[in-house]
């Protein structure tokens, strides 16, 4: 998609250039100078007349019409110098290719430099569009039949830089990495249930690992069973799919110590089972492996940047269904840690599949847990849309990845969990738990659910029920999966050794 390049002359011939420019530019100076001799010093005008805008986030295609050999220019709106930062070069990059699509520029030319500032180096921003360009223009490959004609796709990124080209791709290259892990997230979560179990995505996982030399097990039920995964087999007991339990393992460090537990809910689709969902609240439902789906696109990040950080992934995948087999309200289950659990809702699935595999995670060595998880309608209603539920047993862990969430864009808001809490979770007459203990506040009881089997292991959950799709686009990506929290784990790994 990038090409960098270092000998930017405004004579050459080209049909679309972009220009990065800051509001409140009284003197045009540098490129933009040039620009304006060359066009005849309108761009004042221009701007006056509201037909160039260098308002944060506008994207203005001005026709040289003949002026220049360049065809068009795209100046792109950055807003006050002083407000500038990385995340808004990413979000108006984000513009710029959704903006190229729709105007069907499938080659634009970048002046990387006219997006540099003091505090924004030529590393960032690179890395800003190298994560922005593959988020924007994510399109997910759906079941339609096809029209013969090919779709005109912004396909090639000429950068021309000042800086050396080598520092300009690595930063785009990073970028890419986060931009496409993300997107490969966003399309586990968009594809359908019937075209993805949890057969097939034990599958995608041991084709991932071959890809990228990661170390991976599949545990199938037989194993489950001699193993007591009795929580997660519970989830499958009504499904004709057998379920996967499905482990991946980055090692960069020598030894295997310090290690790092991602588990990601992979219910791939969530009937609710014999506590049924309603019609409306089953559609949508195959998005419920959208925690395994982010842990999946955090290791292929990884597996990418090989970071010096051990890492354990481990995904329960099964789907939630109904039949004569099937798990019912009132069974009493053993999990893997020995834990007895008593099932008042089988539609409250996640946080039993995830015990097991937050206790397998422990058994392949994992020192610090996060889990994440398409959890509870309740985090919805709570914190909405945008931003996700997070709990935790240990503050330093949580500020890391708080700090992590933050420098992806990806907001995460945090939930208590007190000995009140607790209580309710382990009320039960015939169990040491139940799995559900009611509507009021039902995000945290899930949450802290996981947290009995975490025990004294450092650990974060995160609820993404809400944040794992949206119903309309943004800068960064279509309607439908968003890919959340594959960066943010991907950050948190990278960055875990780093001193605060
Ligand atoms: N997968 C759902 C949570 C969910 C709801 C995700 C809406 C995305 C959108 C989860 O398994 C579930 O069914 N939770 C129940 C919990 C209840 C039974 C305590 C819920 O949210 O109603
Ligand atoms: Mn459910
Ligand atoms: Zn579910």
């Amino acid at each position: 998609m990038f090409t960098v390049k270092n000998d930017f002359r405004l004579s050459d011939s080209r049909d679309t250039l972009v220009v990065g420019m800051f509001e409140k530019t009284t003197a045009f100076e540098g490129l933009l100078g040039e620009v304006n001799a060359a066009l005849g010093e309108v761009l004042a005008d221009l701007i006056k007349e509201g037909d160039v805008s260098a308002k944060k986030g506008t994207i203005s295609n001005v026709h040289t019409l003949g002026k220049l050999d360049t065809k068009r220019i795209v100046f792109v709106g950055l807003g006050k110098e002083g407000d500038y930062s990385f995340e808004t070069a990413r979000s108006v990059f984000g513009k710029l290719c959704k903006a190229a699509n729709k105007a069907k520029y499938t080659t634009i030319d970048i002046v990387l430099d006219s997006f540099v500032t003091e505090k924004v180096d030529s590393l960032d921003v690179a890395h800003a569009l190298g994560e922005a360009a593959p988020l924007a223009t994510y399109k997910f490959a759906d079941y339609k039949q096809k029209s013969n004609e090919p779709e005109k796709l912004l396909s090639t990124v000429n950068v021309f830089a000042s800086t050396e080209a080598e520092e300009v791709e690595a930063g785009l290259t990073v970028g890419f990495a986060y931009g496409t892990g993300t997107n490969s997230a966003r399309t586990l979560v968009n594809t359908p249930s019937n075209m993805l179990t949890a057969t097939d995505m034990a599958n995608y996982a041991v084709e991932l690992a071959g890809r990228l030399e990661l170390e991976y097990e599949v545990l199938e039920k037989e194993e489950m069973e001699k193993l007591g995964m009795g929580a997660l087999l519970a989830v499958n007991k009504g499904s004709v799919e057998p379920p996967k339990m499905i482990v991946l393992k980055y090692q960069g460090k020598d030894e295997w110590t310090d290690v790092i537990g991602l588990v990601g809910k992979g219910i791939t689709y969530d009937s609710g089972g014999y506590s049924i969902k309603p019609k409306d609240g089953l559609v949508g439902m195959k998005s419920d492996m959208g925690g395994a789906a982010a842990v999946l696109g955090a290791m292929e990040i990884i597996g990418t940047l090989k970071p010096e950080q051990n890492v354990v992934a481990v995904i329960p995948a099964t789907d939630n269904m109904i039949s004569g087999e099937a798990f019912k309200p009132d069974d009493v289950i053993t999990s893997m840690s020995g834990k007895t659990i008593e099932i008042l809702n089988t539609d409250a699935e996640g946080r039993l599949a995830l015990a097991d595999a937050v206790t397998y995670a422990k058994h392949h060595g994992a020192n610090y847990l996060v889990d994440v998880a398409t959890l509870t309608g309740g985090v919805i209603i709570a914190l909405g849309n945008k931003i996700t539920g997070a709990m935790t047993n240990d503050e330093a862990l949580f500020e890391k990845v708080l700090e992590a969430s933050n420098e992806v864009g990806e907001m995460i808001w945090r939930l208590p969990i007190t000995d009140y809490v607790k209580e309710r979770v382990r009320k039960s007459d015939v169990a040491d738990m139940n799995n559900s203990p009611g509507r009021d506040g039902h995000a945290i009881f899930a949450g802290a659910f996981i947290g009995e089997f975490v025990d004294q292991t450092p650990w974060v959950h995160l609820d993404i029920a809400g944040t794992a799709t949206t119903s309309s686009a943004y800068d960064l990506g279509p309607a439908g999966a968003t890919g959340v929290m594959a960066r943010t784990l991907a950050v948190l790994v990278e960055r875990f050794g780093e001193e605060a």
